[in-house]
């Protein structure tokens, strides 16, 4: 999968470099373009911000800066600008980016508090895309243009992470890569570990022990020690209900919390 990022803090995703993303970025499973906005500004300041026209606290940014940085992404033939690009492969030989079939287009994600929030599911259907482009916000947000012009080049989405309020996009783009990321086969080592995880069924993961069976007085529960299959299974299902029950209820349909 081709990802692409924009965005004013390109040094936020040297993090990207390590762990199980780093691993996949290697082996070629994942090939990441993080790009700065900065390098598609003009002026002497590199102004990527200005006041809101209507009025109102805060800045907004501008779409000049996007637009180009835009098109050099999704649209390398064209680019004449320099990026911070740190991909492995030459994007302009990605056919994710030369395809002109819709379902084929590459899927750009704006993250912000006024977007559909992000989920299990949402991050298993993107995992399935050849390219994602994630345009990270700051200030109170990007000129609605930017959005309205590159729908007509992209599959648009603005994805919120939750119900708050972060001082940027980058922040929920980790966290989205990382979800996004780990779905993609091959990332994940043993991928029998993805299918016993939280909001794999709809519910959430029962509790996990390993060794010693008794620490500080806190015994293992029993039935994990009995070697019986079926009643393990029968256990660690009972867990989910109840612990789905107590903290999210939202996650069960309406008949089964109120059994
Ligand atoms: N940018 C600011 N707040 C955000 C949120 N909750 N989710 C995604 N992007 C954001």
């Amino acid at each position: 999968m081709r990802i692409d990022i924009v965005t004013i803090f390109p040094e936020f995703f040297d993090v990207l470099d390590i762990s199980l993303l780093g691993k996949a970025r290697q082996s070629g499973l994942i090939d990441l373009g993080v790009h700065n906005l900065r390098d598609h500004t003009h002026d002497r300041h590199r102004t990527v911000d200005d006041t809101p026209y209507g009025g109102g606290a805060g800045m907004v940014m501008k779409p000049e800066p996007w637009g180009e940085a835009f098109d050099a992404i999704l649209d390398p033939a064209t680019d004449d600008v320099a990026t911070d690009d740190v991909a492995t492969d030459d994007p302009a030989t990605d056919d994710a980016a030369t395809d002109d079939v819709a379902v084929d287009l590459p899927v750009v994600i704006f993250p912000s508090p006024a977007g559909e929030v992000f989920n299990q599911a949402m991050a298993k259907e993107l995992a399935l895309e050849k390219h994602l482009v994630f345009g990270c916000g700051r200030y109170e947000g990007i000129d609605q243009r930017v959005i309205d012009d590159t729908a007509t080049k992209a599959r648009v989405r603005m994805v919120s992470l939750g119900d708050y309020v972060l001082n940027g996009g980058e922040v929920a783009v980790m966290a989205m890569i990382e979800a996004i990321g780990r779905l993609i086969p091959g990332v994940v080592g043993n991928p029998a570990s993805l299918v016993e995880e939280s909001h794999e069924n709809g519910l959430l993961e029962y509790p996990s022990y390993t060794k010693p069976a008794s620490w500080r007085g806190r015994e293992v529960p029993p039935v994990l020690l009995s070697g019986n299959h079926g009643a393990i299974a029968a256990w660690r299902h009972d867990q989910q209900v109840e612990r789905t029950r107590r903290v999210r209820p939202d996650l069960l349909p309406a008949a089964n919390s109120e059994e």
